[in-house]
């Protein structure tokens, strides 16, 4: 596969709305030791993308400043001492950014399989979501069979991972939208009850059912208390996102009288080994499981890559349920 020596690209010009993303030219880079090259066919678009673009999620030092934290297609070289990938490989890969471009590069270990079955397009949407989902709900938040399970923004690409892989595992999961239809998508991917905030009460809800066992929260602000109120005795919160901002007052004596755990956590700082363990953990437990057609990416929209100003305005605008993506090639 000859590689050129420049690549289209989507740049953050300067921190701003959807209208400072642009397409530039760049030199392809070249993959280190432990490193692949991918020749990206299509890029996952993430609520993250767009906080980068607004100056208020900066990326790791060593990472690419282009946007794009997953993308799809051909292995084009490797790197130094990778044995486990060749070139002309279709994979899928986390990326600590850059994915907004022809040509991306990922640790070998972050790249996992295009699942027998599954398209590039599709396995685009896989990465950011499914290794977020996996390590907050099931390693941090230990999520298991039979346990009630609340997830907030069940239409957001997060909410539909999380909604199908614990239906998968067994628990009964409980989410919230804004919308009716919204609420309806949610059922459909195996959700026993979709609340809509915007009509009914989420806390009451569980608090019916016994509460809570488990939390996943991208919502902060009045949601923090509202979420202690609907938790079970020992249930455990797992905040990954404050999309209503991040401090607000809170009454601890409830986590101390019933035994609540508050954690959170954020995939992109976590270090290489930390990414490449979940990458494992993905292609044992989970891959099967897309495989089997029992868990698919809910696409919503895609984009050419020079139109990822319009991916980012439809993100934002939160009319979309799943993932959105970007065509490159
Ligand atoms: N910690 C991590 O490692 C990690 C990794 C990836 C993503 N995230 C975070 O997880 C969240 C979901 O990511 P995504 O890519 O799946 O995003 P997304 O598809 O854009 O989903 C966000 C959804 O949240 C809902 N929402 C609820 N309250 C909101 C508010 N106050 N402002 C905006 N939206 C609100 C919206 O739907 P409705 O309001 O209509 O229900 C929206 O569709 C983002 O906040 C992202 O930054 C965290």
């Amino acid at each position: 596969m000859a590689v050129p020596a420049t690549m289209r690209a989507v740049e953050i010009t300067k921190p701003g709305g959807p209208e400072v993303l642009a397409v530039c030219e760049r030199r392809v880079p070249v993959p280190q030791a432990g490193q692949v090259l991918i020749e990206v066919a299509f890029a996952g678009v993430n609520r993250p993308d767009a906080l980068q673009r607004a100056g208020a999620y900066a990326p790791p030092p060593s990472a690419s400043p282009l946007p794009g934290l997953e993308a799809a297609g051909r292995i084009a070289a490797v790197g130094p001492g990778v044995a486990e990938w060749k070139v002309g490989d279709e994979v899928c890969a986390l990326l600590p950014g850059g994915g907004y471009a022809e040509y991306a590069l990922a640790p070998a270990a972050h790249a996992l399989p295009v699942p027998k079955g599954m398209g590039l397009r599709e396995a685009a949407c896989l990465p950011e979501t499914f290794f977020t989902v996996w390590t907050n709900v099931f390693e941090r938040g230990g999520l298991t069979a039979g346990e009630r399970f609340l997830v907030h923004g069940g239409s957001s690409g997060i909410g539909t991972t999380a909604i199908q892989l614990a239906h998968a595992f067994g628990a009964r999961v409980f989410t919230t939208a804004g919308s009716a239809e919204k609420c309806t998508a949610c059922l459909t991917l195996g959700a026993e009850r979709a609340v809509n905030y915007r009509e009914e009460d989420f806390v009451a809800v569980l608090k019916a059912e016994g509460g809570a066992n488990l939390i996943l929260d991208m919502v902060g602000g009045d949601y923090l208390p509202r979420n202690v109120q609907a938790l079970a005795d020992d249930g455990r919160l797992v905040q990954i996102a404050f999309l209503s901002g991040p401090k607000v007052e809170l009454n601890f004596a409830q986590v101390m009288a019933r035994r609540l755990t508050i954690t959170g956590s954020t995939l992109r700082p976590q270090s290489d080994l930390a990414k490449a363990r979940i990458a494992r953990a993905l292609r044992e437990t989970v891959w099967p499981l897309i495989e089997a057609g029992r868990i698919a990416p809910v696409m919503d929209s895609e984009f050419p890559l020079a139109e990822a100003a319009a991916a980012h305005a439809r993100i934002e605008s939160s009319g979309h349920v799943g993932k959105i993506v970007l065509k490159v090639r």
